[in-house]
């Protein structure tokens, strides 16, 4: 989808569709802002009685789609809620943009326009930003595998960006830019996310994921498993060897100019499990399917990375994707196996599926030892206890770095990708002491998110580490204005939105 910049008068523009947001302003008449009132009298009034009938509410979530009642360049007028303006938060303009997009598909036009309203203390180009991600976000679906065209949703082509008097194009346009590259990467996080088990396999993961590498200038190594049994990764091989598409371990390296020859950088680390059968320990039929999107955290790396290089971010970012296939087999490795990590560590493998954490440890030693990081993060569909802890719209968190586990709070606020933290105590890492080898790979049914987050502590070497478990936030099956049904790419804006004002921890 193209962004353009316009700033005709609203009753001039030429468009399928105008989509204005409005504000609510309480029990008072919505005071509508100069351009819109301009526009409100060339239609003789039709907005203001559209409202005062009260079938529009300006409450969020709220449109209304008008057939104005003049000559004006607008075929249809579409008035979207955003509450009052003094709790205006970005993310309802994000909405609202996406809203705007999908009402679009719905009427079949390839393009519509969008009133940018000011709103103080938000700059035009951060609310430019948001409105380009909201569009971009709303009109995503995953539609490949439908082979009829007319079951597919029209794909935008083009969105106007209308500008308030005083806002300057050349801010608006930054901010539209931004927008578009972030929520394109966060698109494409989903388009991995969502394939299914069958077509992404982990070499084609990391194929695909050093395509996006090419795309966008950054550098890439992919590690087969010839590699990997010579680097003595033992706990993704033995995650892998049940499934003839062999595991492999991406990495992803953006390095801007001028990066010290040693910097530390941040890591970013997710899981890649391309479907997770549970392997012989296999999982209940019932929903099983969902596990295609098991490899979501690494979904969210490559998207990371790509929207990192993109904004040229000025923060040396290395990316690490463990991707493999449980499934059950011959070869699968079984309960009661016990398999020694890349660090040494040896792992008792009490439950094949608990994989997850058994390829993180592989990766997350890599890391540290190779790349020395100031900071990592992992990103995992970890646990279903997560699911049970915080439900589908809260990523747990749990880490050993207040610092750096702020700045993810603060970061998900902003983004409305919220995330909640739960702790970690000598006591959970008691629960995955095993009595045959260094740790075992479950801890029990108690506090199942913060064993998983202690059994990856083990293999943090002292970086400054946090873990977000995206076992519930990285999939929905409810689509809203911003979100598909599927892979929501959960963790892109969030570790955007931290990394472009990184500086050093302590
Ligand atoms: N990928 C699953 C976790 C999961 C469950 C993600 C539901 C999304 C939705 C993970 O590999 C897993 O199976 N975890 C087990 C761990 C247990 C065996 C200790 C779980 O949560 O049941
Ligand atoms: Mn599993
Ligand atoms: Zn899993």
């Amino acid at each position: 989808m193209r962004i353009r910049i316009e700033s005709l008068p609203l009753a001039e523009v030429k468009t399928e569709l105008l989509a204005i947001p409005v504000f609510s302003s309480g029990d008072k008449q919505v005071k509508l802002p100069k351009a819109v009132a301009a526009l409100d009298r060339t239609l003789g009034k039709q907005l203001t009685k559209a409202m005062d009938t009260g079938d529009f509410s300006a409450k969020v979530g709220a449109t209304l789609t008008l057939y104005p009642n003049a000559e004006i360049g607008a075929k249809r007028i579409v008035l979207i809620g955003m509450n009052k303006a003094d709790s205006f938060k970005p993310h309802s303009l994000r909405r609202a943009a996406g809203s705007a997009a999908k009402v679009a598909q719905r009427v079949s036009s390839k393009k519509f326009a969008f009133y940018l309203p000011s709103i103080k203390k938000f700059s035009a180009s951060q609310r430019a930003q948001v409105a380009a991600e909201g569009a971009l976000l709303g009109a995503y679906r995953f539609e490949e595998f439908r082979s009829k065209a007319s079951k597919k949703t029209t794909e935008l082509t083009a969105m106007s960006l209308l500008l308030e008097a005083g806002d300057a194009a050349t801010q608006v346009r930054a901010g539209a830019k931004r927008g578009s590259a972030i929520a394109s990467s966060q698109n494409i996080a989903r388009n991995l996310s969502n394939q299914p088990g069958n077509a992404l396999p982990p070499a084609e993961l990391a194929r695909r994921a050093r395509a996006v590498a090419k795309e966008v200038g950054l550098r890439c190594q992919i590690f087969d498993e010839k590699a990997l049994a010579q680097m003595k990764m033992g706990g993704i091989l033995a995650v892998g060897q049940g499934s003839i598409n062999p595991p492999r371990l991406v990495i992803l390296e953006h390095k801007p100019k001028g990066t010290k020859a040693r910097s530390h950088p941040v890591c970013i680390v997710g899981k890649g499990i391309t479907f997770d059968s549970g392997g012989i320990s296999l999982k209940p039929g019932a929903g099983m399917h969902h596990m295609k999107h098991d490899m979501s955290g690494a979904a969210t790396v490559v998207g990371t990375l790509r929207a990192c290089a993109l904004l040229k971010l000025p923060v040396h970012v290395v990316g690490l994707v463990s991707t493999a296939e449980n499934l059950p087999d011959a070869k699968a490795y079984r309960p009661g196996d016990v398999i020694t990590a890349l660090s040494g560590k040896t792992i008792e493998v009490l439950n094949t599926d608990a994989e997850g954490r058994i390829v993180l440890a592989d990766a997350l030693t890599h890391a540290a030892k190779t790349f020395k990081p100031e900071a990592m993060i992992d990103l995992a569909t970890l646990t279903g206890a997560c699911l049970v802890a915080l439900g589908k719209t809260i990523t747990a968190m749990v880490g050993s770095d207040d610092e750096l586990m702020k700045r993810i709070s603060a970061a998900g606020e902003n983004v409305a990708e919220p995330v909640w933290q739960l702790p970690l105590r000598p006591e959970h890492t008691a629960q995955i002491k095993s009595k045959v080898a260094d740790i075992k790979n479950t801890g029990g049914r108690d506090a199942g998110t913060i064993t998983a987050a202690a059994f990856l502590a083990e293999f943090t070497h002292g970086v400054s580490w946090t873990h977000l478990d995206i076992a519930g936030t990285a999939d929905t099956q409810k689509p809203n204005s911003t979100e598909a049904l599927g892979a929501t790419g959960v963790g892109v804006r969030l570790l955007i939105d931290m990394l472009q004002s990184w500086k050093a921890l302590k």
